[in-house]
């Protein structure tokens, strides 16, 4: 699979760090451990969902485990110990490392929109299978389709087809947030509710959120930058700018919805 963000260099960690801080308070909205769980952040990358987690639940017992040992090594190095160690764990999220009924809960961002179709029931069968009977995972995934500005950005909105034609290609989902019902029952999880998120974000929104999502989706085209294979990959710095000056345009916006699922062993 080709990672369409690109290496995992200091660039890319900034990028997935800045966008655990901002997206993190609603996808850990409502998602809830008790003291001293178990808590696996499952692909958790550099860490950056995992250091969230650690902050929002500081007596749970984090463990990260991701594929890429790159990933895992940036991991390491970002996060302090000082608040308690994360061990970080080499892992297939299809083959876990982990006995049966390890965890009280799992956490898992962004995953499912990088493998392909016939390892997404495995991998939250596998979830399922280090949870405790009772806990709970979570999967939170994209809907790009969803994806909408005014006034419309022609340029933007075909780059974004081209990355997610990118993403497709590579054996990828670019809409995987639809499906995750459907995945999720047949991974056998009960009491599974899927929570679509939207963003409607305009000028009059609070403080920080239009220019927040505009510049996250914005770092998303330009973290494709070197892996686009397009020839319209070349404007990615043209349309990452009328991104970020969507904000100053009057009446303008910006809509996206993301979905997570949540289930009970
Ligand atoms: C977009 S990153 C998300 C990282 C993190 N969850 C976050 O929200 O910042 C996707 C991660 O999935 C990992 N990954 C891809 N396929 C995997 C697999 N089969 N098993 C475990 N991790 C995988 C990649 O190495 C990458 O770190």
């Amino acid at each position: 699979m080709t990672y369409i963000h690109g290496a995992t260099d200091s660039v890319e960690t900034a990028r997935l760090e800045k966008q655990a801080r901002f997206l993190s308070r609603w996808i850990l909205d409502g998602f809830d451990v008790g003291p001293g769980a178990r808590l696996l952040d499952l692909a958790c990358g550099v860490g950056a969902m995992a250091r969230r987690l650690r902050a929002r639940f500081p007596d749970a017992h984090m463990v990260g485990s991701d594929l890429s040992m790159a990933q895992l090594r940036a991991a390491r190095s970002f996060t302090s110990d000082a608040d308690g160690p994360i061990p970080w764990v080499n892992a297939d999220a299809s083959r876990l490392p982990f006995r049966s009924a390890a965890f009280d809960a799992v956490h898992c961002s962004w995953l499912l929109e990088h493998v392909p179709q016939r390892a997404m029931v495995p991998i939250l069968s596998e979830a399922r299978r280090v949870l405790k009977p009772g806990g709970v995972a979570q999967f939170t995934e994209v809907e790009n389709e969803s994806l909408a500005f005014w006034p419309r950005l022609p340029l933007v909105e075909d780059l974004a087809r081209a990355l997610w034609k990118a993403q497709q290609d590579g054996g990828g989902d670019p809409i995987v947030g639809r499906k995750l019902y459907g995945l999720a029952m047949q991974a056998g999880f009960r009491d599974v509710q899927v929570l679509p998120h939207t963003f409607h974000l305009h000028a009059g929104s609070p403080y920080g959120y239009f220019r927040g999502v505009l510049e996250e989706f914005a770092e998303i085209l330009e973290s494709a930058q070197d892996t686009l294979k397009d020839p319209l990959a070349e404007r990615i710095p043209e349309a990452a700018r009328m991104l970020r000056d969507l904000q100053n345009v009057p009446g303008s916006s910006f809509t996206y919805t993301f979905f997570r699922a949540r289930g009970r062993n």
